[in-house]
């Protein structure tokens, strides 16, 4: 019977682009789906952009677009950037969706009415300047522990200690540079604390729907029996917020955390509607009406899958980092909402590159798409990870040099080099066609093969037996192990062709020899359908091709049970796939590497607790490699001493506005720390929107002469960068600069 499975993998947020650490996830994910469709079962796959909280909304202000249109873009980049790698959702939706908004409506009632809300008032650093309150990320200081400047709010990057930011000393925010005030306000909590989602939890953590090491980890999150080591979970934000408004609760919004996993649930709805959509009107006229039952038609495939007490399978795919929230607040959620929880998480761990984390320093911070610009065929990195990835939380290392090294000697050397090797001889000799597929019609004894052992004549059937423990492993995730097991099928049928030497069979010309030629070169054509076969859920791509060249329609794993009729004729073989060339990998970390590039960005991302990566500012589009290399010629050289004549300061924009009768000038008021701001008329009219500007951070020459002007007294002078490109570009110093800072 076929098992009905729906799968997810986490929803990536919508403010940074996909590299290669969430590629692990995703082509994981994407390589057990394509495995379960292969055997026959029902199984959907997933997904959606995580698009809400602060640092998305904070993202599109600088960017002067709103968040719909950030998510927007992004959701394109995003789609665009799994197609190329091949993942294969069955819905790729967005959790500012309608669906998601009513599923977190739904369920926010349902806990309310079980009585597992509860409203509290909270105290919380406010930005006074910026008027929002500050998620801890976005609050910065002194580490209470050693001391280090500019850490942030929850944990220092120098000594690791983690703090409340009620601790942190000389707090400023990271969002205007303002000091932070304690202020009062409302927050809803999810009650977690409540005995009810203690033991539901600890019954759910025992019940085997966790990996041994995720299961340990609850352990110590759940405390022994008896302890209460659960504390409530707050999912309300204040206004100003990208999200969901809370029913009845003005002004406060779902902390994105809650709305996301909806997001499963709502991209699920979207895929049902999709595949059951609503019976049409019988007659004409009634067609233009719009259907009352639009959206509803779904509903029961869905509940197929949500219902409590639903037989489907649910499983989600997620990073070592999240798995907090999928084992605890999510099912807590599902399971007092009245709904299905999941059948098991499969969470993996970190990529690293060359043994170290991805550092953009050493170029080995590769978005997705930049490995397609340089490296194109994104078969070779599935293959790659897939033999690395054993279905535990263990890290895991893309090794630059063993890349090529693998890809080379397995794919090309060992799997593609069987179809190229084999083919011309069957195309000459049996005009493509397979001969009989009877085992024993020749012995190896034909083959002057000595050996008192038989050899090959059982090998065909040895091939075709793996598939039992090739699937088992699949279905563990253990891609690895299931790797390992192809590659020494692909061993076996390469040491069956060099055993029955075809190429010096065919030259003898006898009819007996062509005809041992053309059976050999069958039960290796044979085999090299099998590979395809096992290696499909992996390699998509190559295997359409490869099945196009054998001549078959798209195999399901079952066919591996199954003979290439006699008489069978493939197509002539065509190359399936080249070679990876090394250059191609060196040419692309030099692309990485940060040091090349003008990037805004400046501190490693930090990715959860509402503080996402800062993209690099779209006023600043970055040149492409090579560009930067045409400047000006320099300056003659000076002396520190001529250089520290020059007093540049960190100073805040507090106004900007347009000077009447002026064609390239701004007005600018500055403040560097002054009793009296400064007044600066600044010629980059061209480049920059004043009220843009306002509550910006920029450098400015702080002892130049003041000098008069048309329109009133300058004081000083704003630095932008510009060359023979368009364009003119103020400066901006790090996070944390605070005005009137001394810049040398
Ligand atoms: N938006 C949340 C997930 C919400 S799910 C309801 C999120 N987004 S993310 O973009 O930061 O990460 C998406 C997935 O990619 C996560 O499962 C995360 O663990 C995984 N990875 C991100 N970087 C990774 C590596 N460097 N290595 C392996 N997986 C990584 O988390
Ligand atoms: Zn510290």
């Amino acid at each position: 019977m076929s098992r009905k499975i729906l799968v997810t993998s986490a929803l990536p947020y919508a403010n940074g682009s996909i590299h290669l650490g969430h590629l692990v996830e995703y082509i994981q994910t994407d390589i057990w789906v394509r495995f379960q469709k292969m055997q026959g079962n029902e199984c959907h796959y997933v997904c959606a952009d995580d698009t809400h909280g602060t640092p998305i909304m904070l993202r599109a202000e600088k960017e002067g677009i709103t968040p719909e249109q950030l998510i927007d873009r992004v959701w394109q980049e995003h789609y665009d950037d799994f197609r190329a790698f091949h993942v294969e959702f069955d819905h790729y939706g967005s959790t500012n969706s309608n669906e998601t908004r009513d599923f977190a409506h739904a369920i926010y009632r349902k806990l309310q009415a079980a009585d597992l809300i509860e409203k509290r008032s909270i105290e919380q650093y406010y930005d006074p300047l910026k008027q929002m309150f500050l998620p801890d990320r976005f609050i910065k200081g002194e580490c209470p522990k050693c001391g280090a400047k500019d850490q942030y709010g929850d944990n220092c990057e120098v000594c690791g200690a983690a703090y409340t930011p009620a601790e942190v000393k000389n707090p400023y925010s990271a969002v205007s540079g303002a000091k932070p005030e304690m202020r009062a306000s409302d927050h809803y909590f999810f009650k977690l604390s409540d005995p009810r989602c203690q033991a539901f939890l600890r019954e759910w953590t025992k019940s085997g729907t966790l990996q041994a090491e995720a299961a340990n980890k609850m352990q110590e999150w759940l405390g022994g029996e008896g302890e209460n080591k659960l504390t409530d979970w707050d999912i309300s934000r204040d206004a100003p917020y990208f999200g969901f408004e809370i029913p009845d609760a003005p002004g406060k919004y779902f902390y994105v955390w809650l709305d996301a996993p909806v997001g499963y649930m709502g991209s699920f709805k979207a895929l049902c509607d999709k595949l059951t959509p609503p019976s049409l009107p019988l007659s004409g006229e009634e067609s233009a009406a719009p259907s009352p039952d639009k959206g509803r038609a779904g509903e029961g495939l869905f509940d197929d899958y949500w219902k409590q007490g639903s037989t489907t399978e649910l499983y989600h795919f997620i990073g070592k980092d999240i798995l907090y929230f999928h084992a605890l607040f999510w099912p807590a959620m599902l399971q007092h909402a009245g709904f299905r929880t999941p059948t098991k998480l499969f969470a993996h761990g970190f990529l690293t590159v060359n043994g170290e984390k991805m550092s953009k320093s050493r170029g080995t911070f590769i978005t997705a798409r930049s490995y397609v610009d340089h490296i194109k065929n994104t078969e070779y990195l599935r293959y790659y990870y897939a033999s690395k990835l054993n279905g535990t939380m263990e890290d895991i290392d893309l090794n630059l040099e063993d890349f090529v090294a693998k890809v080379n000697s397995d794919l090309i050397g060992k799997y593609i080099n069987i179809a190229s090797r084999a083919a011309p001889f069957l195309t000459r000799l049996g005009g493509g066609c397979i001969s009989e597929n009877e085992l024993n019609r020749y012995s190896q004894k034909d083959f002057g093969v000595d050996s008192s052992i038989d050899v090959f004549m059982s090998r065909l059937n040895d091939w075709r037996e793996a598939r039992y423990i090739l699937e088992g492993a699949y279905e563990n995730r253990n891609y690895s192990g299931a790797i390992r097991g192809i590659m020494e099928v692909a061993d076996s049928i390469n040491i069956f062709f060099n055993n029955t030497q075809p190429w010096k069979l065919a030259k003898d010309g006898s009819p007996a020899s062509q005809d041992k030629a053309r059976w050999a070169c069958s039960i290796v054509m044979e085999g090299f359908r099998l590979l395809t076969i096992y290696l499909k859920p992996v390699l998509p791509e190559t295997a359409r091709e490869a099945e196009r060249f054998l001549n078959v329609p798209p195999q399901q794993w079952e066919d591996a049970a199954s003979f290439l009729p006699e008489g069978h004729c493939i197509n002539e073989y065509s190359h399936l796939m080249t070679r990876l060339d090394p250059k191609l990998i060196e040419a692309m970390v030099a692309a990485n590497q940060e040091s090349l590039k003008p990037m805004i960005e400046s501190h490693s991302p930090a990715r959860h607790a509402e503080a996402q990566q800062h993209a690099p500012s779209p006023l600043t589009p970055l040149p492409q490699a090579g560009e930067g290399n045409k400047i000006a010629a320099l300056a003659e050289t000076i002396s520190i001493d001529d250089f520290s004549k020059v007093d540049l300061r960190v100073a805040k924009i507090v106004n900007a506005e347009h000077v009447e009768g002026a064609e390239k000038l701004l007005k600018l008021t500055l403040d560097i720390g002054e009793e009296k701001p400064r007044t600066v008329f600044a010629g980059i009219k061209s480049a920059y929107d004043p009220e843009k500007l306002k509550g910006r951070m920029t450098v400015m020459v702080a002892n130049l002469a003041p000098r008069k002007m048309k329109f009133g007294l300058s004081e000083g002078m704003v630095l932008a960068a510009s060359g023979d490109a368009p364009g003119l570009f103020i400066l901006s110093p790090d996070d944390g600069a605070q005005p009137g800072m001394r810049i040398k």
